[in-house]
């Protein structure tokens, strides 16, 4: 079968992947409100496009923390990616760098950060789990560095990881030669099975539980990397990341998989860009699966989007390719979409250009009526 969208990944990866491993990506908290909401709150987000402009040329490279790349589509950190393909982060490094994007790479990843710089050039990013014993965070932090990882994600929605059914039902652990392969020299890198969720478990025995804004604060003591704070959902904590020098923020949910009933990401994306007023920049991650989605946050006011779960699906459907060819589509549609709504820059894509379930009712009344 063709694939013509980025969503239809998902059901190949099903059936290519054992259950156990499908239903750890796919999977969120709890009910999985906010893992439906990711997505349907992008759908009640109309557009208000704009006619008879002239877009023969559209441009939509974009600088991310003073790097340029080819679009504002990212690759989101996704834990484990050689339990979806033998190649893993092998091949998202391959398939990031050759779109002239940014890879996040996980800090449980079953690649090294030595392994993933190892495939070529390319700007990478580092996702960043604060462990207990703050010698093994020092430690990879400056191993990511030395490899040339550019900043680093910081994620902040887990003290103790969300409570997902699905892994808990199916005791989920990583097959066995598999490991979290940056610390494997640290004596880390084992996950053991567990009467639950081994990932719970693991999580309740090495990550740190009192992590607070002051580490934010030590964190930039041991690398001059810029830090970005993933996991911001309100104007409040938004405040407090600029005070704790952050370079940048990502309103992220963990694709659903923490707090369940957070508001989807793109809901909460306003506050939290009105609350940065322009003091650093603003990214999203969560349920993106369309040109339609990247522009929708765009008009928002994200500097750029990143995606998790499409990764993985296409990695475990076609390998490389796959992670290619969503990347690709992803772009098509959003390019298309900018020249449907008259942008020629990212730019020209403004807050007039969407229309929201939230927004006043507005002149349009027939868009009123769809809301
Ligand atoms: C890893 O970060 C996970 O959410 O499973």
């Amino acid at each position: 079968m063709e694939v013509t969208n980025v969503s239809e990944y998902e059901a190949i990866a099903k059936q290519k992947l054992p259950k156990m491993a499908f239903d750890y990506y796919a999977s969120g908290a709890e009910d999985q409100w906010t893992l439906q909401e990711n997505r349907n709150a992008f759908s009640r987000i109309l557009f208000r496009p704009r006619i008879l402009i002239d877009v023969s040329k559209i441009d939509i490279t974009t600088t991310v923390l003073g790097f340029k790349i080819s679009m504002p589509i990212m690759i989101a950190p996704t834990a484990f990616q050689k339990m979806a393909h033998p190649e893993g982060e092998y091949a998202t490094a391959r398939a990031a760098s050759a779109a002239g994007t940014i890879m996040t790479l996980s800090s449980w990843a079953t690649s090294s950060v030595e392994e993933v710089a190892s495939t070529g050039p390319g700007i990478r990013f580092f996702q960043l789990y604060v462990y207990k014993d703050r010698n093994v965070v020092a430690q990879l932090v400056r191993r990511a560095e030395r490899a040339g990882f550019k900043a680093i994600a910081l994620t902040v929605d887990t003290p103790i990881l969300g409570r997902r059914e699905a892994d808990i039902k199916n005791r989920f652990t990583l097959p066995p030669f598999l490991t979290l392969k940056n610390f494997e020299g640290l004596d880390l890198g084992k996950m053991d099975k567990a009467n639950d969720s081994g990932l719970a478990s693991y999580v309740s025995g090495q990550i740190d539980r009192t992590l607070s804004w002051k580490d934010v604060k030590w964190l930039q003591t041991i690398t001059s990397l810029p830090i970005l704070v993933k996991g911001v959902l309100t104007a409040e904590d938004t405040r407090i990341a600029i005070q704790s020098g952050a370079a940048g923020i990502i309103v992220s949910n963990h694709g659903a998989r923490q707090l369940d009933y957070v508001p989807a990401t793109i809901s909460a994306l306003e506050e939290v860009v009105k609350a940065a007023e322009g003091r650093l920049p603003v990214f999203l991650d969560g349920g993106v699966r369309r040109g339609t989605d990247v522009f929708k946050a765009l008009a928002l006011g994200a500097s750029g989007i990143f995606i998790g779960r499409p990764v993985v699906f296409s990695l475990a459907a076609e390998g490389e390719a796959g992670v290619r060819k969503v990347l690709q589509m992803l772009r098509e549609e959003f390019e298309l979409t900018m020249a449907l709504s008259g942008c020629r820059s990212l730019k020209e894509i403004t807050r007039d250009h969407i229309v929201t379930d939230w927004d006043q009712p507005r002149t349009h009344p027939r868009t009123r009526a769809l809301l």
